[in-house]
């Protein structure tokens, strides 16, 4: 099974990510044949400074190899390296009803907060669909923001199938259950652009300050304390299991501890699951060299899966004669 995702690298990793889709690649690449990828191009819908999308596109790559991507286990590459994916972008826009991309729920909260809407941003889920599809990807582990892509990503490969005959595997996404959508510091779904998140490779002092800022009800010291729907709560469980978290859900039933106790707890035991991570990001910071070789090993592999299909589609289409 071809177990397969990407990421943008339009600012820092937060845990969002992490849980939403770079934990479960992690996981997969023990049983799975696993493809993970930077959306470099998919980051230029929002970021305009080519210096600066050049280095968060390393930084992105430094991240994911500290989180455990294993180059000898999963092919790792940047999406610009492998272009066709460029040309599959432009088949499959003839596949790809208006209605829908205009029912895409990210392109309509991105223009509803103001971001102009062009082109790029309105087009995106084809290219997310032609990443997908010429991988041959059978299962797309991902948050639930991005569903809905891997679902028309589905619509436009069978649109295509009906078309040119049984070409492209047809996609599903997985997704935690008990994930789905990591909560930021208000409690919305954690996002770069609400402004919620708690970063992954953030200094210690920062993330204190982001945590001391999670929105918690008034409630005085003494009382016991609601844990389900409390957002320090929700944010701890995602890193604690069974005896922990039963010992986090006693404290707030027993009450006498504020919720400024459980946030320094939270901000705790975040620092400690991150601390291995840590430490293979500052190893690959100091070898980027190796970063690059990786990549670059990585995009040779990637490519030697994309060219025979999309050799298939050029010849199917009659683009060669
Ligand atoms: P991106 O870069 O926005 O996010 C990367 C992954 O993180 C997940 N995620 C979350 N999961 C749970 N809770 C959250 N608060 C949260 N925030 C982010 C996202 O669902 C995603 O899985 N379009 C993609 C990148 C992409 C892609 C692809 C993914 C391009 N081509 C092909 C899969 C397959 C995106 O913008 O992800």
């Amino acid at each position: 099974m071809r177990v397969f995702t990407g990421i943008q690298p339009s600012g820092d990793l937060h845990i969002g990510n992490y849980f939403g889709s770079i934990k479960q690649m992690v996981d997969a690449q023990a049983s799975s044949e696993t493809f993970a990828f930077i959306a470099n191009y998919h980051a230029m819908t929002s970021v305009r400074d080519g210096d600066r999308l050049a280095k968060l596109t390393m930084q992105c790559a430094t991240d994911f190899l500290a989180l455990g991507i294993d180059p000898n286990k999963s092919t790792f590459w940047i999406q610009s390296d492998v272009k066709e994916v460029l040309e599959l972008y432009w088949i499959l826009s003839s596949f790809t009803p208006m209605g829908l991309l205009e029912r895409a729920h990210s392109y309509k909260d991105k223009t509803a907060k103001g971001i102009a809407a062009n082109h790029s941003l309105f087009s995106y889920p084809v290219l997310m669909a032609a990443d997908i599809l010429i991988f041959g990807a059978d299962v797309v582990p991902v948050g639930k923001d991005q569903i809905q892509h891997v679902e028309i990503a589905r619509d436009i490969a069978i649109k295509f199938n009906n078309a040119y005959g049984d070409i492209f595997t047809i996609p599903e996404f997985r997704i935690q259950e008990e994930i789905q959508t990591v909560p930021g510091i208000d409690g919305q779904k954690m996002s770069k652009s609400y402004n919620n998140v708690v970063n992954i490779f953030g200094q210690e002092k920062e993330q204190m300050k982001t945590i001391k800022k999670i929105v918690t009800e008034n409630v005085a010291l003494e009382e016991p304390k609601e844990f389900e729907g409390c957002n320090v709560y929700n944010m701890a469980k995602l890193f604690l299991q069974g005896d922990e978290l039963v010992a986090l859900q006693e404290r707030y039933k027993r009450g006498g501890e504020g919720h400024g106790h459980f946030k320094l707890y939270l901000h705790e035991v975040i620092w400690e699951y991150f601390r291995d991570f840590r430490e293979q990001r500052a190893y690959f910071e100091a070898h980027q060299d190796e970063v690059k070789e990786i990549l670059d090993r990585g995009a040779s592999k990637a490519r030697a899966v994309a060219l025979p299909m999309i050799e298939k589609i050029r010849e199917v289409t009659g683009l060669v004669f």
